[in-house]
């Protein structure tokens, strides 16, 4: 959906586990082992192992470029105790019963069985242990103001989304999901964060119209489905600027976070 390019992982890299993560970080004590499934470029999975250090914490993602990425990150913050490796949600590269923490943050929302990675994630965790799973849902996100770019935007992305076989709305049934992937007990609540509107907001808003739209995946499949032309897309990109100056710019995203425990 985002693609590979730098801004994504520049995006992405803003995020903390103290932030991100900030409803798992009650559950986390030192020594523990944790994998951060969908690591992305690693930032909430450094700050994931300075917090259990001298536990472990294993990143994995599918994408190389996003493994270097994090471990360029562990090298720089000097953290000794958190390994990246290759491998996908669905089959995990671990025994049963591996880690105590299993993380999925902005992951599950992009494959098309959540319910199966829920299951694999499961797997690799100790009688006792606790996934945390984050996710957006979507139908409540807001984005003003209405232009035509920005509601073009907002309406491509979606098709795209779906395209890919990924869900806008399963967050919401995270509690049914887990418990259905053989979890114990289940918390989950909704939170939200302001994407653009005052100045401690960050401007995500601007830059992800300029920059999605010309991600060659996401070109790509618009371009097949025959959703918008060459020229609309260069349209959405150059409406970024003007946007970004625009007082009345306004948007928050709404996600679900979801804890799961196994039994002991
Ligand atoms: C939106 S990014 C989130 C990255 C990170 N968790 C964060 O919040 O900053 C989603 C990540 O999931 C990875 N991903 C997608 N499908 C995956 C799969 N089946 N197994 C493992 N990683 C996957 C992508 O390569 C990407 O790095």
């Amino acid at each position: 959906m985002h693609g590979y390019e730098e801004w994504t992982r520049e995006w992405m890299a803003q995020r903390t586990a103290t932030r991100d993560l900030a409803f798992l970080l009650p559950h986390l004590s030192p020594g523990m082992a944790i994998i951060d499934c969908g690591c992305g470029p690693g930032s909430i999975t450094v700050g994931l192992a300075e917090i259990v250090a001298p536990g472990h914490v294993i990143g994995l993602d599918i994408e190389p470029r996003q493994l270097e990425a994090a471990q360029r990150l562990a090298t720089e913050r000097a953290t000794p105790n958190v390994r990246f490796e290759p491998g996908s949600v669905y089959e995990l590269p671990f025994p049963d019963a591996t880690f105590d923490v299993a993380v999925a943050h902005f992951v599950l929302e992009h494959v098309s069985d959540p319910m199966r990675a829920l299951r694999e994630i499961r797997r690799v965790l100790r009688p006792g242990g606790l996934a945390a799973i984050k996710d957006p849902y979507y139908p409540a996100f807001i984005f003003r103001p209405q232009t035509t770019e920005l509601r073009g935007f907002g309406e491509l992305a979606e098709k795209v989304r779906k395209h890919n076989g990924a869900s806008d709305t399963y967050a919401v049934d995270l509690r049914a999901y887990l418990l259905e992937a053989g979890f114990e007990r289940t918390e989950a609540q909704g939170g939200l964060e302001n994407i653009a509107g005052n100045e401690e907001a960050a401007r995500v808003l601007p830059m992800m119209l300029q920059n999605q739209v010309r991600e060659r995946a996401f070109r790509d499949t618009v371009l097949e489905q025959g959703w918008a032309t060459e020229a609309e897309l260069d349209a959405i990109s150059a409406a970024a600027p003007d946007l970004a100056r625009r007082d009345d710019l306004f948007g928050f995203v709404v996600f679900v976070s979801a804890l799961g425990w196994v039994a002991k």
